[in-house]
Parts: C-alpha cells; sequence; structure tokens
C-alpha cells in the first residue's frame, strides 16, 4: 500500500534524538529544555486536591471560566491590557498545540507564512502540515536582532502570517518595543495574521521586560498571541497552554480546537485557576535568572565562548571555536557520548541546517546538575 501520509519530511525532533542519546550514554542532560527539579508543593496539592474532590469529567471547551478570568486578571495586573475572558481566551493542551491550532484556523494551500530563523522546530511542520510554504528570514549571529529590511523583502502577495518569538529560543534574545513597531508598519494595510509564541514572557532578566504583542493596539487587532503554563510553573509535562486572540480570531480558533481536543486536562485547569489566584511562590524570573548566573559563572571555567549572556528564556548558546572545528550535530552527539553532556546543535533549528558553530545549553536545571555538568566540560582542551 502506497501510504498517504500528509507530511513525510519531519525527521524526529532534536530533543526526542539529544535526550534519547543523553539517556544512552548516561549523559547529564542540558539540551530539552525542561526544568529537572520540583514543582512548588501548593501546585502539586492543588492538583491532588481537583482530583480528589471530583473534578475528573471533561471541562468546557473553551476552558476552565475560572481559569480564564484568572489569565484575564494576570494579563491586567502585569501588562495593563484588558482581555475577554469569554471571547479572547482559550486553553490548550500546551503552546505547541495552540500555535498548529492557529496555523491551521488561517493557512489554505498555497499560502506562505514567514518563520524568523533559528526557530523552535515546529513551526515550519505546522505550516507545511496546512499545504503552505514556510518561507525563512534569518536573524544573524551572534546577536540574531532582526533584520527587518529582509523581512520586509520577504513580504509577497501570498504572506498569510508571520511567526514571531520574544523572549526566543534558542537564542535567549528578546524584543524591545521598537521591533513590534517595525513589524506593524510592514504588516500595515495587508491582511497578515501574526503568530506570537510567548511562552518565556515571565523569564526575563536584568531588569528587562518583556514586551508582549497584546501592548500593542494595532498589532493586537491582527494576532494569536500564544502562551505556556509549563514555563511559569515549572511543569513542562502538564502540557497546558492558553492562546489569546481578538474574538473572531478566537471563534476561527476553536472550530479547529472543538474537533481535534475539544476540552482540556480538568484537575490540572482548576490546580492552574487556585495557584493565579493564590501565588505565593518565587517569581519564575528571578529563579531562572540565578540559574543563568550560576550557568554562565561555571561556563568560565571551560573553553566555550559565551557572545552574548541569555536575556530571556531557559537557554545560553555557546560557541566551541575554541574546542573543536566539527559540524555543530557531529560536535554536540561527539559531547554527549564522549564527555557526557548533552546538549542541542543550533542547526537544527533551521530548515537550511545553518551552522554557526554554536550549541544551546538549558540551564532551567538544579544547582547540582548543572554544577555536575560544567565539571565534565571543563576536561575539554583547547584546540
Ligand atoms: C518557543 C517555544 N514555543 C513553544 C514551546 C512549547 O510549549 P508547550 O510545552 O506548552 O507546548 C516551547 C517549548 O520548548 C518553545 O520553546
Amino acid at each position: 500500500m502506497n501510504f498517504p501520509s500528509k507530511h513525510t519530511a519531519t525527521g524526529t525532533t532534536i530533543f526526542t534524538v539529544m535526550s534519547a542519546l543523553a539517556t544512552q550514554h548516561n549523559a547529564i542532560n542540558l539540551s530539552q529544555g525542561f526544568p529537572d527539579f520540583h514543582i512548588d508543593e501548593a501546585l502539586s496539592k492543588a492538583l491532588g486536591d481537583a482530583a480528589r474532590n471530583g473534578f475528573n469529567q471533561y471541562a468546557p471547551m473553551p476552558g476552565l471560566p475560572a481559569l480564564r478570568q484568572q489569565i484575564a486578571a494576570s494579563f491586567k495586573r502585569r501588562y495593563n491590557v484588558d482581555v475577554d475572558a469569554d471571547n479572547e481566551v482559550t486553553i490548550t493542551p500546551g503552546a505547541t498545540y495552540a500555535i498548529y491550532t492557529a496555523f491551521t484556523a488561517i493557512l489554505q494551500p498555497g499560502n506562505e507564512a514567514i518563520v524568523l530563523e533559528p526557530a523552535y522546530d515546529s513551526y515550519i511542520p505546522n505550516i507545511e502540515m496546512n499545504g503552505a510554504k514556510a518561507v525563512t528570514v534569518a536573524l544573524p549571529a551572534p546577536d540574531f536582532n532582526v533584520d527587518w529590511n529582509k523581512v520586509k523583502d520577504a513580504v509577497t502577495e501570498k504572506t498569510r502570517a508571520i511567526i514571531i518569538n520574544t523572549p526566543h529560543n534558542p537564542t535567549g534574545a528578546i524584543w524591545g518595543k521598537s521591533d513590534w513597531d517595525e513589524l506593524a508598519n510592514i504588516v500595515r494595510d495587508t491582511n497578515i495574521v501574526i503568530l506570537s509564541d510567548e511562552v518565556y514572557e515571565q523569564l526575563v532578566f536584568d531588569g528587562e521586560r518583556h514586551y508582549s504583542v497584546l501592548e500593542h493596539p494595532e498589532l493586537r487587532q491582527r494576532s494569536f498571541a500564544l502562551y505556556s503554563f509549563g514555563k511559569v510553573y515549572n511543569c513542562t509535562g502538564w502540557k497546558m497552554g492558553y492562546c489569546i486572540a481578538p474574538p473572531e480570531f478566537t471563534q476561527a480558533f476553536r472550530r479547529i480546537h472543538q474537533f481535534v481536543g475539544f476540552t482540556v486536562n480538568t484537575p490540572a485547569q482548576h490546580a492552574l485557576a487556585h495557584i493565579l489566584a493564590n501565588d505565593t511562590a518565587m517569581p519564575v524570573h528571578t529563579l531562572m535568572q540565578q540559574k543563568r548566573d550560576h550557568f554562565l559563572s561555571l561556563i568560565k571555567e571551560t573553553p566555550f565562548t559565551i557572545h552574548k549572556p541569555a536575556k530571556g528564556s531557559y537557554f545560553q548558546l555557546a560557541s566551541y571555536e575554541r574546542i573543536s572545528d566539527m559540524p555543530d550535530m557531529e560536535f554536540a552527539q561527539w559531547l554527549t557520548k564522549e564527555h557526557g553532556v548533552a546538549t542541542i546543535p543550533v542547526s537544527a533549528f533551521y530548515k537550511n541546517k545553518q551552522d554557526d558553530k554554536l550549541i544551546r545549553f538549558c540551564f532551567s536545571k538544579k544547582e547540582e546538575t548543572l554544577n555536575a555538568a560544567v565539571e565534565r566540560l571543563k576536561k575539554l582542551s583547547e584546540l
């Protein structure tokens, strides 16, 4: 039988490949972006309480009203933006699902969607699964700032969407307000929809702040903003996220969601609503900045070069130019097998596998994990 697969080009994601290699070689896993420490006790208790108290059946399709209201209140508190909990918020099983659903809501075969690379690796397959073409624009290393003329040049009559990500995986760069203004200048008077992947919105360091697309009144009218509870409450395995978008966009989003997922884990929604209303834990950016700073101080004792400290996210890029001239994929595999530390080669975040000899470390780990990893990296010698 000639099996008619919808998307044949996709291999296994690099995160699965490197995590499997890490397990196989008993390596310390600084590759995939997930914390290796416990979640806040209050959150696990809230989850257990919700299950024990009988909240175990289907929640409403758009999500639990109490959770959507807490999200709206949180955006009012933190960004001073008004979000309509009923008509603009949809709870999803993670942000990746929300990104796929938003693309599916708007893309038609033959459309184009612009992706700024390096990029989280679900974007391009999600565009292609919808019969559309991904048009890539490179963010130049080592600063990875957007070259707005290049974005402008990439826009054609067929462009239907631009997906952006701030704070950025894998580079740790964050957008300033002027970036949003530049984007607005480009999409004004077009039918281009923005997908704004803001999963790391609460992970911004050094006293800087995240600018949300929701704060830009003009862009907000044409945007899906996408979030993940996993990154805020260190519970990536819960796969809980949400989409905020104008009512018409939200309707289109829910038309897909109701027939794909329909609804999301009920006890987890109750637990998150409870925690949002009663959050007493240390802000996640404080915790994660401590981890970034600790990692940066340790990595100085190794031959890796840091071109730019991460301003946000879970990730720090490092150059191995003083250690090896191997291609980055080969280097990352060698480092895992021979030195017992797993990372992600940055070429995996480019469609054309562009290789700038950079690897990505995930620092959202226990202090002892980071210490043990760097002890191993210290044994590397310079070329
Ligand atoms: C940029 C970016 N978007 C989305 C996600 C996925 O979030 P979720 O686990 O909620 O699907 C990740 C996870 O690593 C990410 O780095």
